[in-house]
């Protein structure tokens, strides 16, 4: 989703915006653009696409003089993905740069701007025009800024340039992420650290309803009153060489490829010296408490939440429901007397995760985050986190952050109460070897895509039980990326319906690893190898057949899901390169949904 960056120094400002924004483009974008001040005068450049031709443009930076900029990546959600949409947007004294969507801009609009001329769709161009109204009438930057916030309705992350104020830059944030880094002789504003952390690696948070004024020398932070915060800043634990591709072709591979290591980092991270595996005894104590967990989550990370619900009900005994947070949010079930609620999300940020966070707050009720990353918004408005430590996730396509939540999953629910003795030191370096063995086969998945999927119409995976569950994220991930069509099924759910689509050399991918459940799986086999589908399988030894395609080395029946769908993950990842697909960035995707 939208990206910012904005910087106030003594370097060239736009090189710097460029490096940036190419450190957000893994948010999903459809244009960028950028203003860079050089004095009182004030460029700005925008281009469609991608990145490169907004660099292109201004030759690598190099053609907009001034040592104070802003910059923006644009998912577009108010109006097309045109140069006139894209940011930044301006006003005669205020040029802004905003994430997030401004739910009661017509209001706004009608109430303050109906003589206003226009000239984008964005709900963008009202805050740059509220601005310049507000200002107009006598009030300066700052309380025409703590104005805005009492106005706005929804979300917006805001970089703003004030003309008649060369060596200030402000930032403005509600409910959108948004940080500011500091340096020696520079500040800057990024939507996450890793935008500026070849820069820095300090940081200021910023809460809702707050704003920075920022200049060369210091960041003065406000609440939306105009009252000064004291707030020290923080170290950001990322290596820069983290964000890089290195000799990987693609960052999807690379991160496939990590998984292992994730395993096994969480094993270091979350044990004792004693080599024992620990989780902090208040998060154990107030799930212990609870009568019932409520996992919530979008996407990728939903998908490990049902593996979740599965790993805690059967490993700690403890009654457990995976929840999508959009639908979560506006139409909530009946809770228990009692609910504890645990939020997965990779990138912390996620707005759907994030409006149920707030709600169950309100509530009272006891907050966990399982997130990747650290400082992250979820992370601090929960009353715990637990982290993933799998290191930054560049492409959209989640690979390494799944496996990771349900490892920690697995973790949290054996140290509730380990009803069924499982050593899990020992079972996740096994899971560890397993993925790393399955990761040396990769022409074996280049073929298998070729023969089977790339030249696909359509696809179903089908599985039972985890195996159903991996169903779902393995076609999630072969949609995502290379826009096949592909659904999860329920195995014997088939019969009921979708098996009327099944035609002449329809690829069916099955997946089989649970042992009480393989041979109803095998018979829904036969059952569409009849109607003409093209069938792969993945299983694991024990249960393998001697005609099965991808046969895996044999974990822990619960921690199944971790292996499983590795091969499902190279799949998705041949088939999009063989179809010449964007595997990194695809269409209309974002990698960090900041909004509702
Ligand atoms: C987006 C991404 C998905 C991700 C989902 C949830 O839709 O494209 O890959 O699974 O958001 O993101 P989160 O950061 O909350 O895990």
């Amino acid at each position: 989703m939208c990206g910012i960056v904005g910087y106030i120094g003594n370097e060239q400002a736009a090189p710097i915006l460029l490096e940036g924004l190419s450190k957000l483009e893994y948010r999903g974008y459809d244009s960028a653009g950028v203003a860079v001040c050089d004095g009182n005068s004030v460029a700005i450049e925008k281009a469609v696409g991608k990145l490169l031709n907004l660099s292109d443009k201004i030759s690598g930076g190099d053609a907009l003089k001034g040592t104070k900029g802003i910059g923006h990546t644009r998912w577009a959600t108010h109006g097309k993905p045109t140069k006139a949409n894209a940011h930044p947007h301006f006003s005669e004294r205020f040029i802004i740069v905003h994430n997030g969507i401004i739910e009661n801009e017509e209001a706004l609009r009608h109430h303050y701007l109906k003589d206003t001329e226009f000239l984008s769709d964005t709900d963008t161009e009202v805050i740059a025009h509220l601005l310049q109204k507000f200002t107009d009438s006598g009030e300066t930057t700052p309380v025409a800024i703590q104005h805005i916030i009492s106005e706005l309705e929804g979300s917006y992350a805001l970089a703003i340039i004030d003309k008649n104020e060369p060596d200030l830059l402000y930032a403005v944030k509600n409910k959108s992420p948004l940080l500011i880094g500091h340096g020696d002789d520079f500040n800057m504003i990024g939507s996450d650290a890793m935008a500026m952390i070849s820069k820095t690696s300090q940081f200021y948070e910023i809460n809702d309803k707050e704003y920075a004024i920022l200049s060369c020398k210091g960041v003065e932070i406000y609440t939306g009153y105009g009252q000064k915060i004291e707030r020290d800043t923080y170290k950001a634990e990322l290596d820069v060489s983290d964000t890089e591709k290195g000799t990987y072709p693609h960052y999807m591979l690379k991160e496939i490829e990590e998984q292992p290591a994730v395993i096994r980092r969480i094993l270091k991270e979350y044990s004792k010296n004693t080599g024992e595996l620990e989780i902090d005894t208040k998060i154990i104590e107030d799930i212990r408490a609870c009568d019932k967990i409520y996992i919530v989550a979008c996407g990728t990370s939903y998908h490990a939440g049902i593996v979740g619900k599965q790993l805690i009900e059967h490993i700690a005994n403890v009654p457990t429901e995976a929840c999508i947070a959009s639908e979560f949010v506006y139409n909530m079930p009946l809770l228990s007397k009692k609910p504890m609620f645990i939020f997965i999300s990779q990138s912390g940020e996620t707005a759907d995760c994030r409006a149920v966070l707030v709600k169950v707050k309100e509530m009272g009720f006891k907050t966990l985050t399982i997130t990747n990353v650290n400082g992250s918004t979820l992370s601090r408005e929960a009353d715990h986190t637990l982290l993933l430590y799998a290191g930054p996730e560049i492409a959209v396509a989640s690979t390494k952050a799944y496996t990771a939540q349900i490892a920690v999953l697995a973790l949290l629910a054996s140290q509730i109460k380990n009803t069924i003795n499982i050593n899990l030191n020992y079972e996740l370096s096994k899971v560890s070897n397993v993925i790393e063995a399955l990761c040396t086969d990769r022409d074996k998945y280049s073929l298998l895509a070729r023969d089977y999927l790339t030249g696909a119409r359509n696809c179903f995976y089908i599985g039972r039980a985890l195996d159903y569950y991996v169903c779902l994220e393995a076609s999630l991930k072969l949609k995502e990326i290379s826009y096949i069509q592909t659904e999860g099924f329920a195995a014997g759910e088939l019969k009921h319906g979708t098996i009327a689509l099944i035609e002449n050399n329809t690829p069916v991918i099955s997946i089989i690893s649970q042992e009480n459940i393989n041979l109803n799986t095998r018979s829904n086999i036969k059952e569409v190898k009849s109607r003409g589908a093209h069938v792969l399988t993945i299983s694991t030894k024990s249960l393998s057949s001697q005609k099965d395609n991808i046969i895996v080395n044999d974990v822990h029946e619960m921690l199944t899901p971790l292996v499983m769908v590795v091969p499902a993950q190279y799949l998705a990842y041949y088939a999009a390169l063989q179809k010449g697909c964007d595997i990194d960035k695809p269409r209309n995707l974002a990698k960090s949904v900041t909004v509702e």
